[in-house]
């Protein structure tokens, strides 16, 4: 396990998060910010760019933890077609709120990360998605880039190098599915937001049919750190398949939520209880979803565990999963049901209805979640959740079927007891509440 100071988390993507004034470019130029993206330009060639994300481990902070160097590899270089780079941030899955303070204090960290990005895989157009409800972030953004340009940091010959880059930002219109990657992709072009079949993947077809690469902003957020201390730098902190820092959104019923930078690996009871302060006085922690709502939750015993360790590994030893750090809390005050009934309307509102198993299934999950929830459930229906569940689990287009699934799977098989308890007394375990 990582050894660490817990009450005092360090910071590389935050670097700048605390210091007042940095959505400011004459700011974050003070702070020697550009320079690497300017260094990069100048004296890298872009396959050692992509080397150097390659080597550091970094792995998309999205949800899907893929490797992003090996990502930008995959764009054809023989292509005569314009690529393109997508920063998504779209950030509308529940529990998840990490990328928003980036976006809201530190903008330039992001647009130079893309600046990096875009260098790498041969892109001189970008585009920003950012979700909907985000105004205050957009208009954050939107002064960002407008600065950028005025400055010489965007548009033609950027920092003084012979490299042209453009960027664009573009606002979504609140469905939570744009921010799969094709969906947005579609959004972007104008169009419903339905996420295509995969293959073609985007980095072959991407945006107007063109390679195109599409980035979480942490994942873009830490590229000038490790180009400026390379890839051992960046390695200093992490784990050997999890390297670097993660972003942990926390929210739920805990002492101190927040969001914290931390480097992977390190204990995540520690975390809970060191960074985090620990459960509300008088309560004891019940349930944790660790990765947004779209992992499958554990009960406290899990999250404690010595194996459960803050990493794509830890969290799967524990048969849950890192996602994107978003951290929902459960105490020993929430009924399980209740709180499974409300993901689900979730999932069911925000299915794009393409594919039959989401569009039917995920309805279908929160018709029968609100009646048990109701104590108007029968016995065979805590089975027949489940049988939903699988029926959905890995069979449709995208992973919204599988992030609507996985919830269901994992409370039935953790808390069943709680489920029994409403269907013989028709009413909520004792001492619990809706919340
Ligand atoms: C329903 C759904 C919603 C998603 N929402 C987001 C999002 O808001 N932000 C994000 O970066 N990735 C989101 N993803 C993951 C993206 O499809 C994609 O994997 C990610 O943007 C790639 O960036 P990365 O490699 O930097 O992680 C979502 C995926 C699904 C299935
Ligand atoms: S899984 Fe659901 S959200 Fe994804 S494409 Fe199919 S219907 Fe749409």
């Amino acid at each position: 396990m990582i050894d660490f100071d817990y009450k005092n988390p360090e910071k590389i993507v935050f670097k700048n998060i605390d210091i007042p004034g940095m959505r400011y470019v004459a700011n974050y130029r003070k702070k020697g910010g550009y320079e690497t993206a300017r260094t990069v330009i100048a004296e890298w060639k872009p396959d050692d760019v992509i080397e150097e994300v390659k080597k550091s481990g970094l792995r998309g902070r999205g949800g899907a933890g893929f490797l992003t160097g090996l990502k930008w590899s995959f764009i054809p270089k023989d292509s005569p077609l314009p690529k393109y780079l997508i920063c998504n941030a779209d950030e509308s899955e529940p529990g998840t709120f990490k990328d928003r303070e980036i976006l809201r204090f530190d903008p330039h960290s992001l647009i130079e990360g893309m600046i990096i990005g875009a260098y790498a895989i041969g892109a001189h157009q970008g585009y920003i998605y950012i979700r909907g409800e985000f105004a205050q972030e957009a208009n954050v953004v939107n002064d960002a880039i407008e600065e950028a340009y005025k400055e010489g940091v965007l548009g033609k010959s950027i920092l003084k190098t012979n490299w042209d880059f453009d960027l664009h930002l573009y606002r979504g219109a609140g469905a939570y599915i744009c921010g799969e990657e094709t969906a947005l992709i579609e959004s972007l072009e104008g169009k419903r937001g339905h996420p295509r079949n995969k293959p073609p993947f985007p980095a072959v077809q991407g945006f107007n049919q063109s390679p195109t690469i599409v980035n979480n902003v942490e994942t873009l957020a830490a590229v000038p750190y490790i180009l400026k201390y390379g890839a051992q730098g960046y390695r200093k902190y992490g784990t050997e398949k999890s390297a670097g820092t993660k972003l942990f959104s926390v929210c739920g019923l805990i002492k101190k939520p927040g969001v914290y930078e931390v480097p992977m690996g390190i204990s995540f009871k520690r975390f809970l209880y060191e960074t985090c302060g620990g459960p509300l006085e008088g309560r004891e922690f019940k349930a944790i979803i660790p990765g947004g709502s779209s992992v499958p939750l554990i009960t406290r015993e899990m999250a404690e565990s010595e194996e459960c360790t803050m990493d794509y590994e830890g969290f799967q030893k524990v048969g849950t999963m890192l996602g994107s750090g978003g951290v929902i809390v459960y105490d020993n005050s929430v009924c399980i049901v209740r709180a499974l009934e409300i993901l689900s309307r979730f999932y069911a509102h925000e299915s794009c209805g393409q594919c039959t198993p989401c569009r039917e299934g995920t309805g279908w999950l929160y018709k029968v979640l609100h009646r048990i929830e109701n104590g108007l459930g029968h016995p065979d229906e805590i089975d027949l959740i489940v049988d939903i569940a699988n029926n959905i689990d890995g069979e449709t287009i995208c992973p919204l079927g599988d992030a609507a699934a996985w919830p269901v799977q994992s409370a039935v098989k953790n808390f069943r007891s709680e489920f029994e308890y409403h269907i013989t007394h028709h009413t909520c375990l004792p001492g619990t509440a809706k919340y």
